[in-house]
């Protein structure tokens, strides 16, 4: 047994995921296995693994072992991207050496330091390691974290301290975590504005794929999760492991394979030159690196990240499963900037009626902002605009039940406010001459100057005190870029970044329960960093629900239903153009937090009638939406598209079936509803809330009286009668399915699915 202090090899289990750590002889922490779960393994099992998987002599490399550590670093043999990189203004400290110098664990809360020879074959649950690097010539001392957490998901990251006398300068800090390398093809994602979180295949190859986010927010062409997969994984197949940055500025994502026989994934934030700058004592933290692993497809990563948010103190403003996440109307596409307190009472009015719980004034409110050139920053309610103040609509709203929210964009200024006259060094820019390229008409107010952030602090602070307001929306409309503090030139994206998370934390801290949403642009700041402290997302400015399908779809990769808002529409969208039904656009919107953003002035007496049908269904089934499991599926070329909930008890389930395309072959075949059990029996009711989708033929099954053997295509003209219900073993859901009408494109409909016993 070693006796080494430093060596320790742990073992930490749960959710069906393996993670061994390894600190043999001191050397820099490396991951043994990092995968599906190895059973209890005892200590010399432990030692065997570390012989088992340590790597042959590369013919061409050093004369020892590759280690992959997760600081990787070329004093272990690897030649790849470093996980630590700096120096000093001398040249010096260019690679550091790390090694253990001690090991902390804390396992359900409670702290303890692992004592010399104890932890050589230490087995746990989920626990978080603390390992202690030091690299006493250069000066540099690392705190690293390794934790396994109850949803299976690995996290990392690391601290840098500088003990040397000098300033040191930390250019990179990227954790990274080994893929075996059966995992040969890669998926992450691109997008743009209004087609946020589009899906990207690669083959994995020799070399690194790099994803560099400069944008100083999160990105709507944001990697969001870069999976590295054997060929062909799918929602329910193949095995992955994925890596997500949990940072909301600048952040990279890598996979990496060396032609020395080893892959590593791994991310961090991008710091920009001066950024990582450390005078003596000081140090600085990467965010945090997710890893999720996945032994059966895309589904089990996603689920494994729901279940961490869920996991959060408070989810969606209260402690999970706090469910009822109020059906929300938002204002923006009904008047945009025109605000006038009697349309917008009126909206209310008739918002009230439907049965929706909040309603969100947008951008327009405040200052001289009567467009997007001017006011942005100065946080006071306009005259022109509100000549009473917002009192009478706040009130208004809330006496009809309906909680208000309104709208902030608390890091940007136009250069056409008060705010930007009365304080134009607030203002990012590289010097005090220059200014960055204006975007949508506005510059970033630099929050790393504290008298800055405490004037938007105690501006919002002020009005969430006046009026009764129970969520912000939270919007940044633009890239940093140039971001620099103005008097000094000094680049200020990653102190931009953690003076953003300091004014949400004070917000939630001062006014408890206050909900915030993160919306950029529409959907370009959706990462864990954010939603540590996001009570929901807002997916896309692109409310398009063809549109929406995937990009909702992707998003849920990473964030579960009850956080990604997703709305009703007008029927004409406003950024493609595009017509669709009421029951398209709602059978999108209801897998997710539901919101209306239509000006319901305009709707008719069958469309309100119609939305208030799907308002009701969406109460009654949130609570199975937000607490359920998600299940994605594809049948016909990837035109029709199954996504489904289902309770953990697997009682019940909420399927839509949408028709994202035109299929080659019509019917698609089978629907078979992945996640059943197959030892239940279960009634399944087709739902077709408003008219029935024009161009359908429905199946047998489906048809109220219809007789397969004789009565295959069904009579006469016009929509048929469905059944209320067919009762079904759950064996026949999971393996046979059931027939599937023939679909129009850019329709859906839904099917309810209940456990007719109990659990088996
Ligand atoms: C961009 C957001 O995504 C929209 O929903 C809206 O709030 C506008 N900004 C307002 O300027």
């Amino acid at each position: 047994m070693p006796t080494d202090p430093t060596t320790r090899r742990l073992h930490l289990r749960v959710a069906g995921v393996s993670l061994v750590l390894d600190t043999t002889g001191g050397r820099v922490p490396a991951i043994l296995h990092w995968g599906a779960d190895l059973g209890p393994l005892t200590g010399t099992d432990l030692a065997t693994l570390l012989a088992a998987v340590t790597p042959a002599i590369s013919s061409n490399g050093p004369d020892v072992p590759l280690r992959t550590g997760i600081l990787p670093q070329s004093a272990d043999g690897w030649l790849g991207r470093p996980g630590l990189t700096g120096s000093r203004d001398d040249g010096s400290g260019t690679a550091p050496r790390l090694t253990v110098t001690g090991v902390r664990i804390t396992e359900q809360g409670t702290e303890r330091t692992l004592p010399a020879g104890e932890g050589t074959d230490l087995e746990t649950g989920p626990a978080l390691v603390m390992l202690d690097l030091a690299d006493e010539l250069l000066g540099l001392a690392v705190r690293l974290d390794v934790e396994l957490l109850p949803s299976g998901l690995v996290r990392v990251r690391a601290e840098v301290t500088n003990t040397g006398e000098t300033a040191y300068t930390v250019h990179q800090l990227t954790p990274a975590l080994p893929v075996p390398l059966d995992a040969d093809e890669l998926l992450d994602f691109g997008g743009r504005w209004t087609k946020e979180r589009t899906p990207q295949r690669r083959a994995m190859v020799t070399g690194t794929h790099l994803r560099e986010n400069r944008r100083g927010r999160t990105g709507a062409d944001a990697a969001h999760l870069l999976h590295l997969g054997t060929s062909g994984f799918d929602f329910a197949t193949g095995e992955i492991w994925a890596v997500h940055t949990a940072f909301s500025g600048n952040h990279t994502h890598h996979a990496e394979r060396l032609s020395a026989g080893v892959q590593v994934i791994g991310g961090g934030e991008l710091l920009l030159p001066g950024e990582g700058r450390l005078a003596p004592g000081a140090a600085i933290a990467s965010p945090w690196l997710y890893g999720a692993h996945s032994a059966a497809g895309l589904d089990t990563i996603a689920r494994r990240f729901h279940a961490h948010l869920r996991d959060r103190e408070t989810h969606g403003g209260l402690p999970y499963p706090g469910t009822d996440r109020p059906v929300t109307l938002n204002v923006w596409e009904a008047v945009y900037f025109d605000h006038d307190l009697s349309v917008l009472s009126e909206l209310a009015d008739r918002a009230a009626e439907l049965g929706v719980e909040r309603f969100v004034l947008d951008d327009g409110w405040f200052g001289s902002r009567r467009d997007d050139t001017s006011g942005l920053g100065d946080w006071t309610v306009s005259e022109e605009a509100w000549p009473g103040g917002l009192a009478p609509l706040v009130e208004r709203v809330t006496g009809h039940g309906m909680q208000f929210g309104l709208w902030f964009e608390p890091e940007m200024i136009n250069e056409d406010s008060d705010l930007a006259r009365a304080h134009p060094e607030w203002i990012m820019a590289p010097g005090p001459d220059r200014m960055p390229l204006p975007a949508r008409h506005q510059q970033v107010l630099n929050l790393t100057i504290p008298e800055a952030w405490q004037h938007v602090h105690d501006a919002i602070d002020a009005l969430l005190t006046e009026h009764d307001i129970a969520y912000i929306k939270w919007d940044h409309n633009r890239d940093l870029v140039e971001a620099a503090t103005r008097a000094t030139g000094a680049a200020a994206v990653h102190e931009q970044t953690l003076a953003v998370y300091r004014l949400w934390d004070s917000l939630k801290a001062a006014h408890p329960g206050l909900e915030i949403e993160s919306c950029s642009s529409g959907g370009a700041r959706v990462d864990l960093g954010i939603l540590e402290r996001a009570d929901r997302i807002w997916v896309s400015d692109c409310i398009d629900p063809l549109e929406r399908a995937t990009m909702n779809r992707w998003t849920s990769q990473l964030v579960p239903l009850e956080l990604m808002g997703s709305h009703i529409a007008s029927g004409g969208s406003h950024t493609t153009g595009r017509l669709h039904s009421l029951s398209f656009r709602a059978a999108s919107a209801i897998l997710g937090h539901l919101g209306i953003e239509w000006d319901l002035r305009r709707a008719t007496e069958e469309e309100l009638a119609e939305l208030r049908t799907w308002i009701a269904l969406y109460k009654e089934q949130r609570e199975l939406l937000f607490t359920g499991d998600l299940v994605r599926a594809d049948r016909g070329q990837d035109a029709v598209w199954i996504t489904g909930v289902l309770s953990p008890e697997r009682d019940r389930a909420l399927y839509t079936v949408t028709a994202v395309g035109t299929p080659d072959i019509a019917p698609v075949g089978a629907l078979r509803l992945p996640g059943l059990d197959p030892r239940r029996r279960y009634r399944v009711r087709p739902l077709v809330l408003g008219p029935q989708p024009t161009g359908y033929v429905w199946p047998a099954w489906a048809r109220e009286g219809a007789d397969p053997a004789t009565d295959a295509k069904g009579a006469g003209y016009g929509p048929p009668a469905l059944v209320d219900h067919l009762d079904v073993p759950g064996a026949v859901l999971l393996r046979t399915g059931l027939a599937a009408p023939v679909m129009a494109p850019e329709t859906a409909f839904l099917l309810e699915v209940t456990a007719l016993a109990d659990r088996p």
